[in-house]
């Protein structure tokens, strides 16, 4: 019996369904070229299931996601749903899944394409051999902390109120991440916080310090306020191996960590929980991108983002390691061979579509294999 690996493909917005349409192109490939059988099905998520059942994610896509190997999502939102209130905005759905997933670590690699370290706003010479993970926390924080609401005073005016909360266990389980991570880079894992200001900032310290000290005594482990970490990713990027932080500072930092790498069109991730009895982990992987509603169905997006999550879900879903190097290197062969799209085009570069663009890293992976 061919082992089943099943995959739930959730689109959603914008651009979301173009770049899916690309990994729907490796997927194939892997099935002709690689025997490895994936147990597909399509959901709806964000925007466009809120036009077709009215809640950004429906009970029975949550039920599937649950079961799920993997989820594969593409982006949600756009300004067709802005105004809708928010338990019910496109975003809610995608919070949803990471919160009943309990999907708390969230991995962000920003790593530059030698191809493109002349795509990058910084120089050469700062991005260059720039590889980051950002291990931010995606299950608790501001994100999900109670109190939290808008509410009317009896003067009239409006209060809003969000509550940033971590307990040990929050913050222990995904410093573990970062460390047992980082212990198969270069050994380095920087904390970010902001403990001079915040009283979470202080638990957060204490107990990433206590676990390193008690379990990871051989990962060398800095401490660094957030602000600090926004500058010191545009000053000299190559300081860092693993960041991890907070759920709100890992939202900012990666947005910034990514376009370092040239575009926010490079950057995948990867959302896990915790391991069971088995070594199963659910997890869900997406570009950092978002829906960029503005380009959406024109063929100007960049897929690679979405190719190179899915390379992350073969990799740590799947165990297909050497498949995920494969599909990587394909992305890499590719801008070797000066293919850009839009957001990454330089002088003397092919621009091409997104559909192009897909097509030219399955032929590579046809090359390569
Ligand atoms: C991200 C996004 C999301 C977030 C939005 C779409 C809810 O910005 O994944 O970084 O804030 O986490
Ligand atoms: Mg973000």
């Amino acid at each position: 019996m061919p082992e089943t690996r099943t995959l739930l493909l959730l689109p959603g917005d914008g651009i979301g369904p173009e770049v899916m349409a690309e990994v729907r192109r490796v997927i194939d490939w892997l099935a002709r070229r690689r025997n490895l059988e994936f147990d597909l099905s399509e959901g709806l998520v964000g925007g466009a299931a809120i036009d077709a059942h009215g809640t950004p994610l429906a009970d029975a896509t949550m039920v599937e996601a649950l079961a799920a190997d993997a989820v594969l999502l593409g982006a949600v939102g756009g300004p067709k749903w802005d105004d809708l209130p928010f338990a019910i905005k496109p975003e809610r759905g995608l919070l949803r899944l990471r919160k009943e997933m309990a999907l708390f670590a969230n991995l962000r690699p920003a790593m530059v394409f030698p191809a493109l370290i002349g795509a990058s706003t910084l120089r050469p010479e700062v991005v260059s051999g720039l590889d980051i993970l950002i291990v931010r926390e995606l299950t608790g924080g501001v994100y999900f902390g109670e109190p939290k609401g808008i509410e009317t005073l009896p003067d009239g005016s409006r209060r809003g109120v969000n509550t940033q909360v971590y307990t040990t266990e929050e913050i222990r389980r995904v410093a573990r991440v970062a460390f047992e991570l980082a212990g198969r880079r270069r050994g380095h894992v920087c904390s970010v916080d902001k403990a001079n200001v915040m009283e979470s900032g202080v638990l957060w310290r204490e107990e990433v310090q206590r676990l390193h000290d008690e379990v990871f005594p051989d990962v060398t482990l800095t401490h660094m306020y957030a602000d600090n970490c926004a500058m010191q990713l545009v000053r000299h990027p190559s300081q860092f191996d693993v960041i991890v932080t907070d759920n709100l500072f890992g939202d900012m930092l990666s947005d910034e960590a990514a376009m370092l790498t040239g575009s926010l069109g490079m950057l995948p991730s990867a959302s896990l929980g915790a391991a069971d009895a088995s070594g199963r982990r659910r997890a869900l992987y997406e570009p950092v991108h978002g829906s960029a509603p503005d380009i959406a169905g024109k063929g100007l997006a960049n897929p690679l983002a979405m190719l190179l999550s899915f390379a992350m879900c073969l990799r740590y879903s799947f165990a297909l390691a050497a498949e995920a190097e494969l599909l990587e290197a394909a992305v890499a062969s590719v801008l070797d061979g000066g293919l850009r799209t839009a957001d990454i085009m330089e002088n003397g570069k092919a621009r091409v579509s997104t559909r192009v663009m897909g097509e030219a890293v399955t032929a590579a992976l046809g090359k390569l294999a």
